[in-house]
């Protein structure tokens, strides 16, 4: 694998081959105070953000070091973008200083196809990783989500999936239900009416043949979602500020409503929250947030590890 770029760039073969590594990767660091593996040693990675983060950022730099790589962190805010640099220019830096692997995010759909292109044209050069690009695709939250499928529940296939949120804008949930197409799973999608599916994902979902349903209201799916995937309503990307608050507060998933789900239900969010799920239902066993995070830190081990061609 060189680049992941989308979620589609993985086949089913791929992604077990991922999960199973994230798995390794974990027996060999929890429960140990020293979390230092050789894996990538003398590797250089650079994280290059144009957009804020959190955990994305944290978690590849994070993973990195684990594995003994160097890791050098560059954002829009403080480099010579703020000067008026292209984003070509700054990438091709990156490949001249000599980079193994570029981890990116950027608010255009598509910069890191463009990225990869540039710094590695006929495969050779840095590794592109994308990080989040606009509103486009998140592939490594969905490896993450996946894998938290499957460390909650046991597997993925026979369950029933249902996304809440803003489900237009929202890159996670638009490479999540890419990924989970390749598998045998029910699909609900709730959301206010103006931040629904786009329309061309809808019609790849159609056309796989899965059982889907659209609805804007929770109580729809609460009661039988083996998996309630809770979203924030992407305010930065909303032209109009009175279309952001007229939507703003459609959802808060609660005690009162856990109380109506499953019992062996997971409630997920890619964070960061900002009101859709009331914090105390953090102490609720199914609240998988916090681990999802966490398995975020061992699915980017693997990706590196294969990426740099040390799986
Ligand atoms: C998400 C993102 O950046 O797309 N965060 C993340 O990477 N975990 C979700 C969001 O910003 O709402």
């Amino acid at each position: 694998m060189k680049h992941l770029l989308s979620i589609s760039d993985l086949d089913r073969d791929e992604i077990i081959g991922l999960m199973d590594e994230a798995d390794r990767f974990r027996e060999a660091l929890e429960g140990r105070e020293i979390k230092k593996l050789p894996t990538l040693r003398g590797r250089t990675i650079y994280t290059l953000f144009y957009e804020n983060s959190t955990r994305t950022r944290s978690s590849f730099e994070t993973a990195g070091k684990w594995m003994s790589a160097d890791v050098i962190n560059l954002s829009a805010s403080t480099s010579s973008v703020k000067k008026g640099e292209s984003l070509k220019d700054t990438a091709l830096t990156l490949a001249s200083i000599g980079a193994d692997a570029i981890i990116m995010r950027h608010p255009s759909s598509g910069a890191a196809q463009l990225v990869a292109d540039w710094v590695a044209p006929g495969g050779v050069g840095p590794s592109v990783i994308n990080a989040g690009d606009g509103s486009h695709q998140h592939p490594t939250q969905a490896l993450l989500d996946l894998f938290t499928i499957y460390e909650e529940l046991g597997g993925v296939d026979g369950l029933k999936v249902a996304m809440v949120g803003d489900l237009r804008y929202g890159r996670t949930v638009h490479s999540l239900t890419r990924l989970l197409l390749q598998y045998n799973v029910s699909l609900r999608f709730v959301s206010p009416d103006t931040l629904r599916l786009p329309l061309n994902l809808m019609n790849t979902v159609i056309d796989s043949g899965i059982n889907v349903r659209e609805s804007d209201n929770v109580q729809d799916v609460i009661g039988d979602a083996d998996v309630l995937y809770v979203t924030r309503i992407q305010k930065e990307r909303f032209g109009d500020a009175a279309a952001y608050d007229e939507v703003k507060d459609a959802y808060e998933i609660t005690p009162a409503l856990m109380r109506q789900a499953k019992e062996k239900m997971v409630i997920m969010h890619p964070l960061p929250r900002v009101g859709e799920i009331h914090t105390s239902v953090d102490a609720d066993p199914r609240a998988a947030y916090f681990r999802q995070v966490q398995n975020g830190m061992f699915i980017r081990m693997a990706l590196l590890a294969a990426v740099l061609g040390k799986a």
